[in-house]
């Protein structure tokens, strides 16, 4: 019987100095080897805009894109925390909208948390949906639902007046009650200021070492999504290669007759 992720078990893991691993998950056999293979956490994020519905970035988004994929997750996860993301415009606009919106990931999606975007300003949204008992993980600092502000994928908190307003807004999640926050988008040494500064964990995606915890989107690290790479982006694998090598032999065995074989077919 494998011991489920529970929010409290990833508090926890920052106070006893484990690490704790995040990659992202659209799909119920993506989420099954994930989870087979250990991670603490599958976030449905809404990176599924890009990598899976091939939009420019992540703001055409809608929560019935994440209620449907988070479902997809929660079928395939047995152990890891399933973080839904709440996608662009789903808790901007009140915080009644808020409380609905991410409970429906829960309710529909079976999401055991959401995560969303910004700091002092989602302060008392953040409260709302944590009041109501649905766990929130933050998000500052490089926040891929602003670009259109940041004027592009533009690292954050190098200036002064920058890293002092993500210093402030990392504080802010953390005191309206976010289990979490990912750091994204950010000098290292600001990372790690936020996260000796915070007690709740900060998992990192380009935003260096020092964070509580990493997180990758799959399709970058398994080699399969290459329209662009960022610099902080790890690839632990080439699917892309390994899947057109395999759609080739296919075109290859099938145009030749040699396959279907005897042993795939039915007497
Ligand atoms: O949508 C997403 O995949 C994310 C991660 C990159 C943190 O928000």
């Amino acid at each position: 019987m494998v011991e489920k992720v529970t929010v409290p078990h990833i508090v926890k893991q920052k106070l006893r100095g484990e690490k704790i691993t995040c990659l992202t998950a659209y799909d119920y056999s993506f989420a099954r080897i994930l989870d087979a293979a250990g991670i603490d956490i599958l976030l449905v994020g809404d990176s599924v805009g890009c990598v899976f519905q091939g939009q420019p970035n992540t703001l055409p988004v809608t929560l019935d894109d994440m209620v449907y994929h988070t479902r997809a997750v929660v079928r395939g996860c047995k152990r890891a925390l399933v973080v839904s993301d709440m996608p662009f415009l789903s808790y901007q606009v009140s915080k009644e909208h808020a409380i609905k919106n991410a409970g429906r990931l829960v309710q529909q999606g079976g999401a055991e948390a959401v995560k969303l975007e910004g700091g002092l300003t989602m302060q008392e949204t953040i409260e709302a949906i944590v009041r109501v008992g649905v766990p929130v993980m933050g998000h500052v600092g490089l926040t891929p639902q602003s670009i259109h502000g940041f004027g592009g994928y533009k690292i954050q908190g190098k200036e002064k007046n920058q890293r002092e307003a993500i210093l402030r807004d990392a504080s802010a999640v953390q005191d309206a009650g976010a289990f979490a926050i990912v750091l994204e988008g950010m000098p290292l040494d600001l990372a790690g200021e936020i996260t000796d500064r915070l007690t709740i964990p900060t998992v990192g995606i380009g935003a260096g070492a020092q964070c509580d915890g990493q997180v990758l989107v799959i399709n970058d690290m398994l080699g399969l999504f290459d329209d662009f790479t960022p610099k902080f982006v790890k690839r632990y694998a080439n699917l892309k290669e390994i899947t057109t090598h395999a759609v080739k032999s296919f075109i290859g065995e099938v145009r030749e007759g040699k396959f279907p074989a005897e042993e795939h077919a039915f007497k």
